[in-house]
């Protein structure tokens, strides 16, 4: 398997590919330490892919506790070039339903205690992260769901992830505020990902699954744990068709991504 360019992230709930055939674990091992968990290679319909459970398999890591650099180091290692991220997220838009699917194209960053960069320790690096996700994935993305008709759920192309740190929901001011953003979505761990592809020079894609309306709604309870599990066994079913069909379109047809020369662009100093 030699042409693997297609890498997948599983948020919470979406802990594996059912239809990924002739597996193989792999324990990657990176200069931060462990990924998530081992990578999961395998063919999804004849394509080469590679799958990690982004919390682990028994989600045992809480946001903070992410490995982002070791997850994305093992994915660019492996030769990932398309990274698809499946994430559930809160809603902070009325009309974005729960388990509607949501293709964020901004971020906001309210994280404080994340590592978001693999610069540093002498090198200095800036990349450009005006546009954080690769539109052509992301189109392909949308044309899949599209493709799909799923019942009841509605596609919305484009958005804004506010990305928080956590593992507390928001209280009901700070929804708010997201709100008067005009931000779409929350959730806590795409940032960090999302910054590390693209100084790897890995295409990157949000495939939001939305679980809840946080706590901003007057007509739906506050978030909850349960709440959230509640929603997230319906969205890994769909996520999974999603992303099966995205790889068929990309393994036909990839697009061009700006991601994959990133650093050609970036401002960079020099080490002796
Ligand atoms: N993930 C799922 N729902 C969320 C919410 N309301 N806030 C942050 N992360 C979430």
């Amino acid at each position: 398997m030699t042409d693997l360019k297609i890498g997948i992230i599983g948020g919470s709930g979406l802990y594996k590919m059912d239809a990924l055939q002739d597996i193989e674990e792999l324990q990657v091992d990176t200069p931060y330490g462990p990924p998530s968990d081992a990578l999961i290679r395998g063919n999804l319909d004849g394509t080469p892919v590679v799958f990690l459970a982004r919390h682990g398999r028994n989600h045992t890591l809480m946001p903070t506790e992410l490995p982002f650099r070791a997850n994305i180091y093992a994915m660019k290692s492996l030769g990932v070039e398309y990274l698809i991220s499946a994430s559930a997220v809160g809603s902070l838009k009325e009309a974005v339903k729960p388990l509607d699917m949501v293709l964020p194209d901004q971020f906001i960053d309210r994280t404080r205690n994340r590592i978001s960069t693999f610069f540093g320790e002498g090198l200095v690096a800036h990349i450009s992260f005006g546009d954080p996700v690769c539109n052509g994935l992301a189109g392909v993305l949308g044309e899949a769901i599209a493709s799909l008709n799923l019942p009841d759920i509605s596609l919305h192309q484009g958005g804004t992830y506010v990305c928080m740190e956590g593992p507390a929901f928001s209280t009901k001011a700070e929804s708010s505020l997201y709100r008067s953003w005009g931000a779409t979505v929350i959730g806590m761990t795409n940032l960090p990902e999302a910054k590390l592809a693209r100084e790897a020079e890995i295409a990157y894609a949000t495939l939001a699954l939305v679980t809840d309306y946080d706590c901003w709604h007057p007509d739906h309870d506050s978030v909850t744990v349960e709440m959230v599990i509640g929603n997230l066994q319906k969205n890994a079913v769909n996520a999974q068709r999603v992303i099966r069909e995205t790889v068929r379109r990309l393994s036909e047809a990839p697009p061009a991504s700006d991601a994959h020369d990133a650093l050609k662009f970036a401002i960079i100093t020099p080490l002796d």
